[in-house]
């Protein structure tokens, strides 16, 4: 799979769960990646396994705006100029499920590392594909910000909603400059720390019920989100944009 040879791609919250997946597969296409990670420690176990080989790695904090735009002045330094950019950094950071519990601050932790970082990230690398003409973005959704969310809370939903309809604006903002825009929307994906949120909100007989309307009758895998991001991030795709791709195995069709 080298269809991405050539490219350049930017993954925001890859040194860990889907991002790291997601930077993997890119780079194992061809493409040259790289990451934006807050987490020294995950950066350090990233970096040593043999599928993120090559790519590079840049520690920010990507709810400061100060050190967003310096790792991106590093990464123009050393001469990268991104086609792909996958805004996935996101998640719920273990705020409250019910809503009445759900803070301010809850709510702006949340909205700053899902729609704000997204939006500085866009607004910093899309002057350039516009000056190449060429540009694919893609955005972490999610089935919550589809239909609502069985375990994570309103603050949540929202900003995913919030990246699901910014995503259908700039796909119409961009598309005559030759950028795409989409978004992924998987469902629940069992990395270590969604287990251990289900485990916490979740009964057991819950958790059977929830697998029992999925269609394809399991969860999904960081590999089954990273292949759906590597096909938007193509060539194959280039007539396609606006699009919110469910990748949940069908359980919103059934809910
Ligand atoms: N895991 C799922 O089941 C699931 C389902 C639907 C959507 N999503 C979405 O997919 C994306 C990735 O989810 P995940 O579960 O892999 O995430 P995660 O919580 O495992 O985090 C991945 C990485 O993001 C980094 N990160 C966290 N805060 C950061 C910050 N402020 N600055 C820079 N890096 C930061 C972490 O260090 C980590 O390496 C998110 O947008 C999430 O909302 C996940």
């Amino acid at each position: 799979m080298l269809g991405l040879q050539g490219k350049t791609a930017l993954v925001s919250g890859a040194a860990d769960g889907l991002g790291e997946a997601i930077a993997a597969r890119l780079a194992a296409d061809g493409a040259r990646v790289a990451v934006l990670d807050r987490s020294a420690e995950a950066i350090a176990l990233s970096k040593a396994r043999p599928a993120m080989e090559g790519v590079h790695f840049e520690q920010v904090d990507l709810t400061d705006a100060d050190d967003i735009a310096a790792a991106l002045a590093r990464l123009a330094d050393a001469g990268l100029a991104f086609d792909i950019l996958v805004n996935n950094a996101g998640g719920s950071l273990h705020t409250p499920r019910a809503f009445v519990e759900e803070t301010d601050e809850d709510w702006e932790r949340v909205m700053n590392l899902n729609v704000t970082a997204a939006v500085r990230l866009i607004r910093a690398i899309v002057p350039g594909m516009v000056a190449s003409g060429y540009g694919r973005i893609i955005n972490l959704g999610s089935k919550a910000g589809r239909y609502g969310s069985l375990f994570t809370g309103a603050n949540y939903v929202a900003a995913k909603g919030a990246v699901q309809s910014m995503t259908l604006q700039l796909a119409q903002e961009f598309g005559p400059q030759g950028i795409t825009c989409n978004a992924i929307c998987p469902g629940a994906i069992l990395t270590p720390r969604v287990e251990r949120l289900l485990n916490e909100r979740q009964t057991p007989e819950e958790r059977a019920r929830v697998l029992e309307s999925i269609p394809v009758r399991r969860h999904g895998t960081v590999e089954d989100v990273a292949a759906a991001v590597a096909f938007f991030a193509s060539d194959d795709a280039g007539f396609i944009t606006g699009q919110l791709l469910d990748v949940n195995g069908g359980q919103g069709m059934a809910s």
